[in-house]
This record gives structure tokens, sequence and C-alpha cells, in this order.
């Protein structure tokens, strides 16, 4: 068998957790392989929405496996947090949610080194979530991290202080006051990795690939966004992992040929959260509405994100890197009033035409654009794609043929049933 890979084609939030929840009828495993709990997943059924931050957006079905593999970290005490709302909400995930020993653990002084790097970057910041990701993969890397194996240890107290006696070091090169609020925040810390414990902790790479051979289906669940990937985003305003298919290879240990559909989440519309470039963003009315119509604010941080309209040069660039074999289109609904619809199709850089994203971040970027026209009908209750407007028909005839993509599903709504097959 082969594993599809679902991901995020623009800068985060295209709604990764309501398809991921609507599609995993079809697998067997839902698996995370990359990013922590700076990602937002939301899914929402029976007129109840849900926010995952690291627990795979599969977990709502009790009859599947979910694995949180190698290449996430993972903070115990927002672990522990999410799993206490599962549990409040009558989901017992201790059977079927498994996770790798070598997903990295991020200690309260991984989320302080976070907060004490952004505010010393000024108006540079990154705009970072602040949940620990930057300084967390800085370890990995830099091979000093302890990963959730670790916790069973005899000696995991001792690395544990060796860990974060570093990074006090580090601390304190900044103007920033820690010392209160790491005594805050490590006594629940250190009692959440009892939590932790009580789930099966596996060699998963050994797992998924031999629920492969033995004929299961696997959908792998990417976070955040291509335009955010540490390789190929704006750097430096991206976040510390491979988002892209290559991601799902090296986050949970499977060879490239196994994998089979890449499935890509694309807005209908552009959002970015956090600092960097956007170069269709929208300053005026136009932006508003969509923040407005979208309820465009964080999932994770609550901050309102950034609107504009859709880049395909940018998704172009996306579909590339990942390999993508179908596009699933969320937030048409969002679209639904506008008179004028407007699609970027190229950059105009120093006065030239081009369908490359640059390497330099400040080159002014004007986009040429082509307009649409809109229209004027509520569409979330539409269920067969017929049914749509015209105009959203050729909206989606045009993103195919730029693309050379097609549309499988058209998601209308937050709810798993605002979805359209198409
Ligand atoms: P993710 O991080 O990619 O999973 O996306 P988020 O959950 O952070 O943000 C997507 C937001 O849009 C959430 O509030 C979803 O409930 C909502 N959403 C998803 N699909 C649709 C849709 O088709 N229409 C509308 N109006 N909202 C949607
Ligand atoms: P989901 O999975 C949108 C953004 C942050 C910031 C940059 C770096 O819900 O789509 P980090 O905390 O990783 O150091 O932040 O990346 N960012 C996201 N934006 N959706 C996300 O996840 C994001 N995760 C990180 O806003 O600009
Ligand atoms: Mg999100």
């Amino acid at each position: 068998m082969k594993i599809d890979i679902l991901l995020g084609l623009q800068w985060g939030d295209e709604g990764k957790g309501k398809v991921v929840d609507l599609i995993t009828p079809n697998y067997d495993i839902i698996a995370r392989f990359q990013g922590g709990p700076n990602a937002g997943h939301s899914l929402e059924f029976n007129n109840i929405k849900h926010v995952l931050h690291i627990i795979p957006s599969g977990i709502f079905h009790p009859e599947k496996i979910n694995v949180i593999g190698n290449g996430v970290v993972i903070d115990p005490q927002s672990f522990k947090d999410e799993i206490d709302q599962l549990i409040t909400m009558g989901v017992d995930p201790v059977k079927n949610l498994h996770i790798s020993s070598k997903a990295h653990l991020i200690l309260p002084s991984h989320r302080l080194l976070d907060a004490a790097q952004e505010a010393s970057k000024g108006k540079a910041k990154i705009g970072s979530t602040l949940k620990g990701i930057g300084p967390t993969y800085t370890d990995k890397t830099g091979r000093n991290g302890l990963r959730v194996g670790d916790i069973i240890s005899p000696n995991f107290n001792e690395k544990y202080q060796k860990l974060k006696e570093q990074h006090l070091l580090l601390l304190k090169q900044y103007d920033f006051d820690y010392e209160k609020q790491l005594s805050e925040s490590e006594p629940n810390w250190l009692d959440s990795l009892n939590t932790l414990k009580k789930f099966n902790i596996i060699e998963s790479e050994y797992d998924v690939n031999n629920y492969l051979k033995t004929g299961k289906n696997i959908l792998a669940e990417g976070a955040q966004g291509t335009l955010l990937d540490i390789d190929f985003g704006s750097y430096p305003f991206v976040t510390s992992s491979n988002t892209i298919t290559s991601g799902a290879c090296s986050g949970l240990g499977i060879a490239p040929s196994a994998i089979g559909n890449v499935i890509g989440i694309v807005k209908a519309y552009c959002t970015r959260v956090g600092s960097g470039p956007f170069p269709t963003e929208l300053f005026d009315e136009d932006g508003e509405t969509l923040r407005k119509n979208g309820f465009e604010f964080g999932s994770t941080t609550g901050r309102p994100r950034r609107c504009g309209w859709l880049d395909l040069v940018a998704l172009n660039y996306a579909i590339m890197l990942n390999g993508v074999t179908e596009i699933v289109l969320t937030k048409a609904d969002v679209l639904s009033g506008f008179d004028e619809i407007k699609v970027c199709t190229a950059y105009q850089i120093n006065g030239k035409i081009v369908d490359r994203v640059p390497f330099d971040n400040e080159v002014e970027i004007k986009p040429v654009y082509q307009s649409f026209k809109g229209w004027n009908a509520d569409i979330t209750q539409v269920r067969n794609y017929l049914e749509l407007p015209v105009e959203l028909r050729e909206y989606i005839d045009f993103i195919e043929k730029e693309t050379r993509v097609k549309v499988s599903i058209v998601s209308v709504g937050p709810d798993r049933t605002a979805s359209i097959k198409k």
C-alpha cells in the first residue's frame, strides 16, 4: 500500500483539520509528521468545533489509529491539556493514539527562549506562536535535545536539568524576566510527563511500515503550510520544520516510493498570520470582508490573520515542491457576496513580469491580477457541484487550468458535512 499525504499549500490554516476529519473514513491510520503545538487544526461536527494542536485530526473516529511521528515536537503540558479536553468530550484517546519515542520534547525553557529571542528581534520579529518550536528544533539538529523515549530512562531528571542549565545560560544574555515564569510552569510540566507515560510509546517507523506491508491505508497530516517551510518558505519568516511532502518521509520513516496521493489543501483566497512577505495582501475593505466573513483569527493564538487574493505564483511553487495530485479547495463560501474576485497570475518585479517566488524578501512585488465576476448566493447548504454558481465553477476551472491539478472537493463551510465532491 501507499501512504497519502495531506498538506497546506499556502501559509497554514487552509482547513487541513476539517478535511482530514472528513476523509478519515477512507483510512486506517492518521499520522502527524512535523510541527507541534504551533498548529491549530479545527474540525466541526454536530455543531461542536474542536481545535487540535498535536493530536492528529482522525482522533474523533474511535476505530482509527492515530500516530504522532518522530518529526513532531511535543510539549507534554499542552499534550496533557489537549488530552484532558478530549476526555471531557467523551473521547478516550489512550488506546488509539501512539507516539514515537523519537519525537522531541519541548521544555518550559524552550518556550522561554522562543519568547526571549522574539522579543530581542524588535521589528524583525517572525511572529512566532511562542510555543518553543524554533528552540526545540534547534536542539534537535544541534544534537542536544530530549526525546519522548527518554522520559522512562532512570536518569531522565539528570538529562533534563543539564539541558535546562544550558538554556538558562542562554536566557541570561537576554533582557528577559524568565525566572518567575520558569518556576511557575516547571512543576506542572514535570507532572504532565505522567500523562505522556500512559500512552503507547513506540518506534513508529516500524509500525508505519508494517501497516503499509499489511495493506493498511495511511494518511499523513501536515501542519503549517508549504510557504512556511524551513527551506522553501520566505526565510526567516518560516517555521522550523519541513512542511512539504518530503517532510513526511523523514518525519515518519517512510521511503519516497511509498508515497501515493498528495492532497493539497488550498483556501479560495490567502491568509497569513505572523510576519513576512504576502504579495496579494489587501489593506482595504475587501481584506476586512475576507477576515470578517472567513472568521480569520488564529486557532492557536487568536491573532487576526492577514488576508488577500489567491496567489497562483506561490500556489504553483507549492504544487511543484510537493508533487500535488489533487486539490481540496476550502472556504469557497467566504467569497460569496464579492462583485469582483481577483487572482494573482504573475508578479511584476522591477518592471519585469515573473512567475517565480523571488529569493529576496524585501523586493517590492506588484501582483498582476486577473479579475473574475463574483456571485451573490449563500452556498453553504449546496452539496451538489453543479448547483454551485456558475461564476464559482469558472473560478475553479481557472485554478485547475493554471495549476494543472484537479480540484477533488470543494468545502463550503466549517462543518464536516459542508463538503462537495467534484
Ligand atoms: P488548519 O490549520 O489548516 O487546520 O486550519 P484552521 O483550523 O486553523 O483554520 C481554518 C478555519 O476555517 C477554521 O476555523 C475552520 O473551522 C474553518 N473552515 C474550514 N473549512 C471551511 C469552509 O469551507 N468554509 C468556512 N467558512 N470555514 C471553514
Ligand atoms: P496550522 O497547522 C499558520 C506561523 C507563525 C509564524 C511562523 C513561525 O494551524 O496551519 P512558529 O511558532 O512555528 O515558530 O511560528 O509560522 N505558523 C503558522 N501559521 N498556521 C499554522 O499552523 C502555523 N504554525 C506556525 O504565525 O509566522
Ligand atoms: Mg491552523
